[in-house]
């Protein structure tokens, strides 16, 4: 018999069913004890409420796995591609090469934007923060593929998910020249994902920019381990959005929007104004490393530790060595690069460190790697964008396609004032 929690109110007991996950996880589904009760749950933060069941990605922070339907990170980061990556969590499984094939080309076909849309990046300030730009682009493409009556509602949402897989590089690096004032880039089909978006960034039309293959590599790893961790902030506020059957293009921005906030995208940026302050004040490691530990002064080093992943973030790991083996492979000399080093082997070698299981985490090996690359710190959340997207859309496709779905409504405990009187003006103290 299926195993079932006992809530004891006001002398009633109320059976409420467990439901169990593929990996023995537990949960015990309210969704009748309003009904039943007239009660509520009430959990600030949602630590401890699970919004739905998905069969999209599997962590466990504990024991530091990470798996795509099923498939461990590590396996993914060795031997797939980003668009490969993005096929299996929007369509649940591994495509065939046919189908990777067609997959590919019809992005490959879409990654221009309208004409149209590049005058809108003159309409921004020029110190615009990209991610308001990427945002407001990814709105406006709602204005642009409005009228599609005539397809259905599984080949629309097919054909704007390769849209926005093509087209959201385009428009990042539009953002990025357009804050540095040079032309903006066209896209070069001929080229994969990743040398296409390096091509945009960095090529100007007076000079083509040789990428160098390691950055192709370096920067399809970091997309793949970005695309996807489960309920997170914007992956939450994507099926949020979805579940008022808004467009995809409404959900992807409002999730661009969520993932903008420095308590979630924006740490690997603050990894760099540490490291950037650092190096101002002296370069003293060992003087961080004891603020840090120093319970006065409410310091922490960015880019250690992690909510979820106590042991070791799989991330992180597998970044550690494809930075390593970027520096040395870009012999890049820069002073901030040696600092954020040297403070690693002085955290990982500190008991305070240690006894806490404070581990660089994925922000502090992603910031290091993009700055070794070129991209511009401001820029940082817009990366972390470009990888999560696919697990975006696999949310909303997975929440869109789930039987009898509901608006997601949270309610509430009230605790304003109780009924209270309309006091005209003239008698308001
Ligand atoms: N530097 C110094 N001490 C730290 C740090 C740090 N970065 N992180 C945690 N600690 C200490 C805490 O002070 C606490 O010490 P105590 O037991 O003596 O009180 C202990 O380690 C446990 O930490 P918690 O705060 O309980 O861990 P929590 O899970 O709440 O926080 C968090 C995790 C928010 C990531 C935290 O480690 C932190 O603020 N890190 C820096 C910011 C950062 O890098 N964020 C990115 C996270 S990765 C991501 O979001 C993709």
């Amino acid at each position: 018999m299926s195993e079932v929690a006992e809530l004891k109110l006001e002398g009633q007991t109320v059976e409420l069913p467990v439901v169990v996950g593929t990996e023995n996880e537990k949960g015990i589904d309210i969704s009748n004890l309003r009904a039943k009760t007239g009660y509520i749950t009430l959990d600030n933060g949602y630590m401890n409420t699970g919004a739905c069941t998905s069969a999209i990605t599997f962590i466990d922070g504990e024991k530091g796995i990470l798996r795509y339907r099923g498939i461990p990170i590590e396996v993914l980061a060795e031997r797939s591609s980003f668009l490969e990556t993005a096929y299996l969590l929007i369509d649940g499984k591994l495509p065939t090469q046919p189908e990777l094939d067609n997959f590919t080309n019809r992005v490959r076909r879409h990654t221009m934007i309208h004409e149209d849309i590049k005058r809108f990046y003159d309409g921004f300030p020029r110190d615009a923060h990209p991610m308001a730009i990427l945002a407001s682009v990814v709105s406006s493409l709602s204005t642009f593929y409005q009228h599609e009556n005539n397809r259905t509602e599984a080949e629309l949402f097919s054909l704007n998910t390769v849209r926005l897989l093509a087209k959201l590089p385009t428009i990042a690096a539009c953002a990025y020249k357009k804050s540095i004032g040079q032309p903006l880039m066209y896209p070069q089909n001929h080229m994969s994902y990743c040398e296409n978006f390096l091509h945009m960034m960095f090529s100007t039309p007076a000079e083509h920019y040789e990428v160098d293959p390691v950055m192709i590599e370096t920067l399809n790893l970091l997309l793949i381990l970005h695309a996807d961790h489960e309920q997170n902030c914007s992956t939450s506020t994507v099926r949020m959005v979805s579940s008022s059957k808004a467009s995809l293009f409404a959900a992807i921005t409002a999730g661009i929007c969520a993932l903008w906030g420095p308590r979630h995208g924006g740490a690997n940026e603050e990894v760099i104004d540490m490291l950037t302050q650092m190096r101002n004040e002296g370069g003293s490691v060992s003087k961080y490393v004891e603020m840090a530990k120093d319970k006065n002064t409410k310091f922490k080093l960015m880019g250690f530790g992690h909510r979820v992943y106590k042991n070791f973030d799989p991330r992180a790991k597998i970044l550690k060595a494809a930075c390593d083996k970027l520096l040395a492979k870009m012999k890049i000399s820069d002073p901030l690069l040696d600092l954020a080093k040297e403070l690693e082997e002085a955290a990982l070698k500190d008991p305070y460190f240690i006894e806490r299981k404070l581990y660089p985490n994925v922000d502090f090996y992603s910031g290091i790697i993009y700055k070794a690359m070129g991209i511009p710190t401001v820029a940082f959340t817009v990366m972390f964008a470009l990888g999560r997207l696919p697990g975006w859309i696999a949310h909303a496709k997975e929440y869109l396609n789930e039987p009898g779905n509901k608006i997601n409504r949270p309610r509430q405990i009230y605790i304003g004032p109780a009924l209270a009187d309309y006091v005209s003006v003239d008698k308001r103290k």
